[in-house]
């Protein structure tokens, strides 16, 4: 028997986890630490004494101009004889972190590994011929955590590839892309289990970034590989640097953030502050993050002889100390079942235990309330006063003394679970992360949700004619799944009053790069959205104009309606778009890669007086691009019924949450672009 018991063990731990394990597991670790550690940790963001301002410190090699044989020439004085991984794999352990992210290649193509691919490398091109991946990969091992690598998909050193440019998103020629998946087969082969692949920059074709998510998963089926490969061949979405999303997300998710924004790795001349603000203030950062269901990423840039930064070390330590005392609160927990956002702090959740995490502000007489629907209060513990639960509203009082500035205080709520988490009765937008590449990336919205008696319902659908044709799926958690393909069968014109007044039309950019932005804006003629723009007035509906890769254009419309209204508008842009109405985004995706120029309808809800339409039209690869806005000839919607027949199982259930989709996209993470269509319950 007993021998039996450990055959079966052995086996267990021989059977490589599914995907699912990995992803669930990855999800859990919340924690983690990133390293940035290379040739540039040995110039620490000085050259020629002079210390450089503009840029990254690692990227230093470009932002000072330095010829790639002088900045190589570093090597011969890389000696890190105080990198001792140990001590690393201890401090990241001491800090609460699940595992260690280190930079195995950054773009000056530096290897930090022992490689047959180029001599270009820390093991032949430096005094004390190191491997630092092994290293740090054992060290990890020895330590009982995780060890992933950061692997830079562009490379300055590698004759062909493109030369050093200033966004760092290059595409990658053929031979660079066979360099990389040497470089990768390597650090997957020989340095044991890695838990993910951090790749990072560069803008790879969907068939690379296929390939490359392939090589991966041949290699170690349970890595977890970053979104930054691009084209949505990703495990977890990466969130641009330092940035977090507005909530949470259908996928799995990471933030990286450095000490300070303005670098990774060291830099000798950064000022740092004071310790227990920069701890407090990362530490607010990863409940922000565990609070809407992602995991974060902190970095740590150590010097060149290989020693961690004090005022690091200090940060971390104080970190940890406090995930010591509420780690409970944050390890292997979910995103808060509530999509609210509180000025008073966040909420964390492990099954039917509730963490509310007071890093906020003190709320107005130091009382939350909070709307728990499907949750009933059983325990509370914590600093609290009093707490009481009325139709659904929690009530908690908690004194001042738990908003003091040195620490931050958790209540825990122990919760009977009454009906559907988090039930919604509205119509409701679920998103994931959709990318290109770092640039080109989004919050994108993959299906809606709402909830409908645990009957047979019948619904409504409207929508234009853009959508007809397309087919949706409805899916609910007992598995019953339906598919509804629109018809167009009953047209119903929308009654667009003769009083509506389209005004004047201007045009503004070019400005930022980058395709994600928050989802309101304020915008007016006498303010432009862009660094150094001007609004032009411009008569034309479409119009095309030169423009460069990485421009983002504005175009602003007013439209003053008479009364509160539909109106079917034609909008256009190049590689992706995203239109406001009245300050909100109401719709915003990615156009299919490489796509020059595509026309679209958006049906706006128009309020009653004046209404301002946005249009924010993104160029990514193209040498021109355009705009179109336009009330549409035809002003048409349709509507269509649909039953919705319970399954058995559903019956049982209190009520029925449904989302729903269009069927077959391309991936998880493409928008599913029904913006246009509204579900009723009739
Ligand atoms: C950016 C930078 C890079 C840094 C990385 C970390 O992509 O180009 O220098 O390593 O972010 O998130």
């Amino acid at each position: 028997m007993k021998k039996l018991l450990i055959l079966l063990l052995m086996c267990m731990t021989l059977i490589p986890a599914s995907g699912k394990e990995s992803q669930e597991r990855w999800h859990h670790n919340k924690y983690s630490m990133f390293i940035h550690f290379g040739l540039y940790s040995e110039l620490g963001g000085v050259w020629e004494g002079k210390p450089i301002t503009r840029g990254y410190s690692e990227q230093i090699q470009s932002f000072a101009g330095i010829f790639s044989d002088w900045y190589g020439d570093t090597a011969l004085r890389f000696n890190p004889t105080l990198f001792h991984a140990d001590s690393i794999v201890a401090l990241a352990k001491k800090a609460g972190m699940r595992s260690i992210i280190f930079t195995t290649k950054h773009h000056d193509g530096f290897c930090m590994f022992k490689t047959a691919t180029t001599d270009y490398n820390s093991y032949d091109a430096t005094p004390g011929k190191r491997d630092f991946v092994k290293e740090l990969a054992e060290a990890c091992k020895r330590g009982g955590i995780n060890f992933g690598m950061y692997f830079s998909l562009i490379d300055w050193h590698f004759p062909q590839a493109y030369p050093i440019s200033s966004h760092n998103c290059d595409f990658i020629t053929p031979q660079h892309h066979e360099f990389t998946k040497q470089q990768v087969t390597e650090l997957l082969t020989n340095y044991g289990p890695i838990s993910e692949l951090w790749f990072d920059m560069g803008s790879n074709t969907p068939q690379q970034s296929q390939e490359l998510y392939e090589l991966v998963h041949k290699l170690q089926p349970d890595c977890m590989v970053s979104g930054r490969l691009g084209n949505d061949r990703y495990d977890f979405a990466v969130m641009a640097d330092n940035a977090y999303p507005e909530g949470a997300l259908q996928t799995a998710w990471q933030s990286a953030a450095s000490m300070f924004n303005e670098t990774w790795s060291y830099r000798s001349w950064q000022e740092r502050g004071d310790v227990h603000t920069k701890a407090m203030e990362k530490l607010r950062s990863l409940i922000n993050v565990v609070s809407h269901g992602g995991n974060f990423l902190l970095n740590i840039g150590p010097k060149g002889d290989g020693s961690v930064v004090p005022f690091e070390k200090e940060v971390l330590t104080e970190i940890g100390a406090w995930l010591e005392k509420n780690g409970e609160a944050i390890y292997d927990t979910d995103a808060s079942p509530f999509r609210e956002q509180y000025e008073w702090g966040a909420i964390t959740r492990k099954e039917n235990t509730l963490y509310l995490i007071l890093s906020g502000k003190y709320p107005l007489h130091g009382e939350i309330i909070l709307n728990t629907p499907g949750f009933k209060l059983k325990e509370a513990k914590g600093n609290y006063t009093h707490i009481s639960q009325k139709k659904g509203n929690l009530h908690i009082t908690v004194p001042q003394t738990a908003y003091n500035n040195t620490d931050i205080e958790v209540l825990s709520l122990d919760m009977d679970v009454t009906t559907p988490i988090a039930a919604t009765h509205e119509y409701v937008p679920n998103y994931s992360y959709s990318c290109f590449d770092y640039y080109s990336n989004y919050r994108s919205t993959v299906s809606y949700e709402w909830e409908i008696p645990n009957r047979n319902t019948q619904l409504e659908l409207t929508y234009t004619p853009q959508e007809i044709g397309k087919e949706l799926v409805i899916t609910n958690p007992t598995g019953n799944e339906q598919r509804i393909t629109l018809d167009g069968a009953k047209a119903s014109p929308l009654k667009v009053n003769p009083k509506t007044k389209w005004g004047k039309r201007y045009l503004c950019g070019p400005g930022s790069s980058l395709f994600d932005a928050p989802s309101t804006i304020n915008i007016s003629l006498d303010k432009t959205p862009v660094r150094n723009g001007q609004w032009k007035e411009t008569n034309e509906e479409k119009m095309m104009f030169p423009a460069n890769i990485l421009e983002t254009y504005f175009v602003m419309q007013e439209v003053e309606s008479p009364v509160a209204q539909d109106v079917l508008v034609d909008v256009g842009a190049g590689n992706g778009i995203e239109v406001y109405l009245n300050g909100r985004s109401v719709m915003k995706h990615l156009n299919p890669y490489r796509c020059k120029f595509r026309e679209e309808k958006v049906l706006l809800h128009l309020q009653k007086g004046l209404n301002q339409i946005v249009l924010r039209l993104y160029n990514r690869f193209e040498k021109e691009t355009g705009y179109l806005l336009r009330p549409s000839d035809k002003q048409i919607v349709y509507k269509q019924r649909y039953t919705y027949t319970v399954s058995e199982e559903d019956k049982k259930q209190p009520a029925i949450k449904l989302q729903i989709k269009q069927n077959n996209l391309p991936t998880q993470h493409t928008d599913t672009e029904l913006h246009n269509l509204t579900v009723r319950i009739k």
